[in-house]
C-alpha cells in the first residue's frame, strides 16, 4: 500500500494493474520538464505565502538532488510508481521528508502532465525547425551548382518540359520552408500555460498562475482550466506537423530512390549512405531514402492514434489521454534522425548531370516551345498550333529522331509557315531558359528562387 493515492483503498494494486496502468516507463523522459515544473510552481506557492522561505529551499535542493540522482543514472525508476510524477515526488519526500508532501498543494498531475508534456512539444517544434533549416542550407548548396544543369521536368512521371535541377531542388525548398512555418505556428499557437488549473475546476489556493507561467517561458496563461487538462491539440499539432514533413521527406526519397536506378542514373548515393546484399554481390541499395519513405507510414501511424484516442473523450481528463506520449517521442524522434540522415545524404550524394541532360534528349521536351513559336511568330491559334505540334512530334516518332534535333526541312513540311529561326526554340537549354515568368524555371529566375531561400535562411 505505497501509493500516493490509497487512502481509500484496503487492498494495494495487483502487479497486472501496475504494468497495465504505468507510463513511467516512458514518460520519464520528460523529467526535466517535471523538476522545472515543480521549481516554479514551489516558488510561486512561497512568493504567495503558501509555503515557508525555508520550506522552499527544502524543496529546491531535494529537486535538485532527485534530478542528479537521475542524471548520474542513480534514480530508480519503478513501475509501481506508476508515472514520472509520483516517483519524483516520491523521491523528493523520501530525500526532504514531510515538506516534499507539500509540493502537491493547488496542482494535480492533471496540469502537471499537460505542462511537462506541452513544454517538450514546444520544445520539440522549435529543434525540428533548426534540423529543417540546416537540411534547407545543405539543399541550397547542391542547387547553387546546378542552376543550368538540364533535368526533364515530369508530370504523370512522363517527360514534360525541360527544366534545370536547381529549379526541381527548390520545389523541395518551398515545401520545407511551409513545414518550418507550420511548426512555428504551432509553438505560438500553444505556448500557454496549463499549471494553476489543478484536476480541472481550478483550485481555491491564492496562486499566481502567470508567474509560474513567466517562469517556465509561457507567453500566457490558459483560459478554461476544463479544456486545458484535456486539450491535446498540440499534440496532434506536432504530428500533423511531423507527418506533412515527413510526406515531402517521402517524396524527395522516393525520387532519390528512382534517380539511383540504372534506368535513370541521376545521382548516385555516397558509400556511407548506401547499403549492400547479403546475396547479390555487385548491389548497392538506397535503403537511406527507402526507410525516410517507409518511416513516413509510422508517423502517419502515430497522429491517426492519438485523433482516434482523443475522439471519444468526455471532458476533462480521462485516462486514456496517457496514450498520447509513445507516439509522439517515437515521431519526433524519428524526425530527428530523419532530417539528420537525409541532410548528409544529400550532401554526399554525387549528381550526374551529364545523364540528366542526355534524359532531356528524349520524348520531345521542347514540343511547347514549337506550339509557343507557332503561335508567336506566326499567329496561329494555341489550338491549331498545339495540332501542328503533335504531328511534328509524330513525324519525329517515325523518324526516330527528338524534335529538338529534328531537321528544319521536315518541319517546313508539316507546315510552310514555319521559318528556319524556329531551330533555335526547339534547343532544351532555350525552352529551359525561355521560362522567365515569375516562379519559372529559365536559370535567372531560379537563382531569385535560391536568392530568397537563402535571405530567407539567413534571417532576413
Ligand atoms: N500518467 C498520467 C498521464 O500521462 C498523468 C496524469 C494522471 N492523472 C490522473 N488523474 N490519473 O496522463
Amino acid at each position: 500500500m505505497d501509493k500516493m493515492w490509497s487512502g481509500r483503498f484496503s487492498a494495494g494494486a495487483s502487479n497486472l494493474l501496475d504494468q497495465f496502468n504505468a507510463s513511467i516507463m516512458y514518460d520519464r523522459k520528460l523529467y526535466r520538464e517535471d523538476i522545472e515544473g515543480s521549481l516554479a510552481h514551489a516558488s510561486m506557492l512561497a512568493k504567495q505565502g503558501i509555503l515557508t522561505t525555508e520550506e522552499l529551499r527544502e524543496i529546491v535542493d531535494g529537486l535538485n538532488q532527485v534530478r542528479n540522482e537521475i542524471e548520474s543514472g542513480e534514480f530508480e525508476w519503478k513501475i509501481s510508481d506508476e508515472d514520472l510524477h509520483m516517483g519524483i515526488e516520491k523521491r523528493l519526500t523520501a530525500i526532504i521528508g514531510d515538506t516534499g508532501k507539500k509540493l502537491h498543494t493547488a496542482r494535480s498531475r492533471n496540469d502537471q502532465v499537460a505542462v511537462d508534456f506541452r513544454r517538450y512539444v514546444l520544445r520539440k517544434n522549435l529543434e525540428i525547425v533548426d534540423a529543417l533549416k540546416l537540411l534547407m542550407n545543405e539543399v541550397v548548396v547542391v542547387a547553387d551548382l546546378h542552376t543550368e544543369t538540364l533535368i526533364p521536368g515530369m508530370t504523370h512521371l512522363q517527360h514534360a518540359q525541360p527544366i534545370n535541377f536547381a529549379f526541381h531542388l527548390g520545389a523541395y525548398l518551398s515545401m520545407f520552408k511551409r513545414d518550418i512555418a507550420r511548426f512555428e505556428d504551432s509553438y505560438k499557437r500553444n505556448n500557454i500555460s496549463p499549471l494553476g488549473c489543478a484536476a480541472l475546476a481550478g483550485t481555491p489556493h491564492n496562486v499566481d498562475r502567470e508567474m509560474t507561467a513567466d517562469i517556465l517561458g509561457f507567453d500566457s496563461v490558459s483560459v478554461n482550466c476544463l479544456d486545458t487538462v484535456s486539450d491535446r491539440d498540440f499534440a496532434l499539432e506536432i504530428l500533423f506537423n511531423i507527418s506533412t514533413m515527413m510526406m515531402h521527406i517521402s517524396r524527395l526519397s522516393e525520387e532519390l530512390v528512382m534517380w539511383s536506378s540504372y534506368e535513370f542514373g541521376f545521382v548516385e548515393l555516397s558509400d556511407e549512405y548506401s547499403t549492400g546484399s547479403s546475396i547479390m554481390p555487385q548491389k548497392k541499395n538506397p535503403d537511406v531514402p527507402e526507410l525516410l519513405r517507409g518511416k513516413t507510414g509510422r508517423v502517419y501511424g502515430s497522429l491517426m492514434g492519438l485523433l482516434t484516442v482523443m475522439k471519444g473523450l468526455p471532458l476533462a481528463y480521462n485516462k486514456d489521454t496517457q496514450e498520447d506520449k509513445e507516439g509522439v517521442f517515437d515521431a519526433v524522434e524519428t524526425a530527428e534522425i530523419s532530417l539528420e540522415i537525409l541532410k548528409e545524404a544529400i550532401k554526399t550524394m554525387e549528381v550526374k548531370a551529364k545523364n540528366m541532360e542526355s534524359a532531356c534528349a528524349i520524348g520531345h521536351l521542347s514540343a511547347t516551345d514549337l506550339a509557343d513559336y507557332l503561335v508567336e511568330k506566326c499567329a496561329i491559334p494555341f489550338r491549331e498550333a498545339h495540332f501542328i505540334t503533335g504531328r511534328a512530334v509524330a513525324k519525329g516518332e517515325e523518324l526516330n529522331v527528338d524534335l529538338s534535333k529534328m531537321e528544319y526541312k521536315y518541319l517546313k513540311e508539316i507546315d510552310e509557315r514555319i521559318n528556319e529561326d524556329v531551330m533555335e526554340f526547339l534547343g532544351l537549354r532555350h525552352s529551359m531558359n525561355a521560362r522567365t515568368s515569375e516562379g519559372g524555371t529559365a536559370s535567372i529566375r531560379t537563382k531569385e528562387q535560391l536568392e530568397y531561400f537563402k535571405k530567407y535562411l539567413q534571417g532576413a
